[in-house]
């Protein structure tokens, strides 16, 4: 399907030459670039900061997809906006004030995405989602890359996918964790438009890269 989005997580890069991977993810034709922020508290990892995602952003021009994974977020919200994210998204659990965090993300300019672990319910979407451009289910608890996609988020996504189309709105649906080319389809079916894939992506090395996202797609 060719409204499908794919967005490679950079965790499953090569480090060490993180510039050339976002220019070989780039070419090889992601839609977005998404990029894992975790801070060792929120979550058990830590990765990167605003000074990395600034250092990335002249290796691409494609949207800046940033999946914040840091408790509390807003301190942070300026700086990820001005080092170059496109779209800012971050975890209900993260601060006392959710509906402050989406309006603070909208008044820097930026798409606001709300991220829903694997025993978050749905109740959190009541007041919020009319003001979300994306929500983001994570199929595996968050932390790390490699780990296996857990089914019930299947039941969750096609909920979810109910509740944007009744809002009438253009909200993206977004699946991250454990996706490959099993998965890919069983979270298109259910509703998602977009995909998160760091394992599925980076496997193999840069030869590979357009084929695996290719596969992603179902193509
Ligand atoms: C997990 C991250 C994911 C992760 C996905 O906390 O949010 O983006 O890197 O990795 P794979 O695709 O390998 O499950
Ligand atoms: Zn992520």
């Amino acid at each position: 399907s060719g409204s499908i989005r794919i967005a490679p997580s950079i965790l499953s890069a090569d480090f060490a030459r993180l510039g050339e991977e976002v220019r070989a993810i780039d070419e090889a034709g992601c839609d977005w670039v998404h990029v894992d922020v975790m801070d060792g508290h929120f979550v058990p990892n830590i990765t990167i900061g605003p000074g990395v995602v600034k250092a990335l952003r002249p290796h691409s021009e494609k949207p800046f997809d940033v999946h914040l994974m840091i408790s509390p977020v807003d301190q942070f919200l300026e700086d990820f906006a001005a080092a170059g994210a496109d779209i800012i998204s971050f975890h209900p659990e993260a601060g006392p004030h959710p509906h402050r965090t989406v309006q603070t993300i909208r008044s820097l300019g930026k798409q606001a995405g709300l991220v829903l672990n694997p025993a978050t319910p749905l109740d959190v979407l009541d007041y919020l989602i009319d003001d979300l451009d994306l929500i983001l289910v994570m199929s595996v608890n968050p932390g790390f890359g490699g780990q296996s996609f857990i089914d019930s988020q299947l039941r969750k996504i096609e909920a979810i996918r109910k509740r944007i189309d009744a809002t009438g709105k253009d909200i993206r649906l977004e699946v991250d964790g454990g996706i490959d080319r099993n998965t890919a389809p069983q979270a298109i079916a259910a509703g998602a438009d977009t995909l998160v894939a760091g394992t599925a992506t980076f496997k193999g090395g840069p030869d590979h890269y357009a084929a695996n996202i290719s596969a992603l797609r179902g193509e």
